[in-house]
Parts: C-alpha cells; sequence; structure tokens
C-alpha cells in the first residue's frame, strides 16, 4: 500500500518549522501538536460512522455520529506523545494507548519497555502515531503487538518517514497503511532520517 501523503500547505509550512535546528522546544511542542490535528483528520476521513435520531429545534433526522466503540489512538512513547494530544482533541470518545519503544543507539534495535492497551480493539478503528518513521523497527514491533489484538483497521500515523521505513511496514503488515507528511530522502549510517528533523523525542522534550 503507497503511503497517504498529508501535501496541505497548513501541514508542509508546520513541518518547515519543526526541520529548523532554530526552532526551540516550547515551539516545537506547539507545531507538532497542530501538525497531528491534521493528520489525524487525513488519517480518519474514511472511518465509518453510526447513526442516531437527533431532535433539532424544528424536526427530528436521522443523522451521524461517532460508532460504540470508538476509534483508539496507540502512542510509542515517548515522541508518540507529540501527536498524541492533537489526535485526542479531535476523535470524540477516543481510547487511548501506549507502547514504550526505545531504540538502541547502536544497534537501531528496538526494545519494548512498556504496554497497556485499550480494551475492544477488535472492535475499533486504530491509529497508530509516532512522529519518525526510519527503519520501521519500532513501527513494527508496535503494529506486531496490536496487530494481535485484530482491530478493525489499523492505520500509521507520522511526521516523517524514510524509503526504508515504509518499505518494512509495507513488508511486514501490507494491510497496515501510513500517513505522513513527508517521505524523505534516505537514512544515514546512524539511522537518522536525510533531510528529517533531528531526534524528535529529543526535541521535543529538550533532553
Ligand atoms: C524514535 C522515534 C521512533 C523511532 C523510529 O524513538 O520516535 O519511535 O525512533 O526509529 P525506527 O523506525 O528506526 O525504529 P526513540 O527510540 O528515539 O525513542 P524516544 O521516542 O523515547 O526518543
Ligand atoms: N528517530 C528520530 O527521532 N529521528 C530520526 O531521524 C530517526 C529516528
Amino acid at each position: 500500500m503507497d503511503p497517504v501523503i498529508v501535501n496541505h500547505p497548513f501541514v508542509q509550512t508546520r513541518l518547515t518549522i519543526l526541520r529548523d535546528k532554530a526552532t526551540d522546544t516550547d515551539t516545537f511542542r506547539r507545531v507538532l501538536g497542530e501538525v497531528a490535528t491534521f493528520l489525524v483528520y487525513e488519517a480518519t476521513r474514511d472511518i465509518p460512522v453510526s447513526s442516531r435520531t437527533v431532535e433539532t429545534p424544528l424536526e427530528t433526522l436521522t443523522a451521524p455520529c461517532m460508532p460504540d466503540p470508538a476509534p483508539a489512538v496507540i502512542s510509542i512513547l515517548r515522541a508518540g506523545n507529540g501527536l498524541l494530544e492533537g489526535a485526542v482533541r479531535v476523535i470524540p470518545g477516543v481510547a487511548v494507548g501506549f507502547v514504550g519503544l526505545e531504540r538502541d543507539e547502536e544497534t537501531h534495535q528496538p526494545s519494548e519497555y512498556y504496554c497497556k492497551l485499550p480494551d475492544r480493539l477488535s472492535q475499533r478503528h486504530v491509529l497508530v502515531v509516532d512522529p519518525m518513521l526510519a527503519t520501521g523497527g519500532s513501527a513494527v514491533l508496535a503494529l506486531d503487538r496490536i496487530a494481535r489484538e485484530e482491530p478493525m483497521s489499523l492505520t500509521f500515523v507520522c511526521l516523517v518517514a524514510a524509503p526504508e521505513g515504509v518499505k518494512a511496514v509495507a513488508c511486514a503488515h501490507p494491510g497496515v497503511r501510513v500517513v505522513t507528511a513527508s517521505v524523505d530522502r534516505e537514512l544515514n549510517a546512524s539511522a537518522y532520517i536525510l533531510p528529517g528533523l533531528g531526534d524528535a523525542g529529543d526535541r521535543l522534550y529538550g533532553t
């Protein structure tokens, strides 16, 4: 499945701010939260809705409402939390989960240190959020864990992807849609995305 690239000017101009090494931590955090709402808006465009009866002051009609249970958003800690708040703001009734992963600086292999998933995942559409999809190791590990619960659909939402990461997700999870603001050029020898924006977690938390 080809990634969905969100080319909207509001997203692309914010991505420029996030790429800029002169952007301070407060601005990085705020702008990442803003861009998250647009990415999630695109990622959930086709999520099925339920319907209910509503009485306007003039008449009664059947109108769309969120399904029960509502979609879930699962954040890959830490940097995923930079997208999480924006997602929670726009998905009514959303359930939230966390998978804590850390990439080894030498091997670039991720390891899991925490996992807490919402209930009834098999009845929910699920978005997994993490700003960076580099080698794809973290995304694939998180998706392996979540796919075991057999959600109704799985979408991976990121800000910047490398071609290597997109390929890794497509190979391991061909049914997962990737929604991103950019597929950048390549990875460097340390598995950082070029041109990228550096270490998203460090820029988000000032570490
Ligand atoms: C970063 C990023 C992704 C991962 C991407 O997290 O937020 O989770 O690297 O790299 P990959 O595609 O090669 O696996 P990191 O492990 O640095 O942890 P952090 O969010 O705590 O900073
Ligand atoms: N993780 C990041 O935060 N940035 C990259 O470029 C690669 C992995």
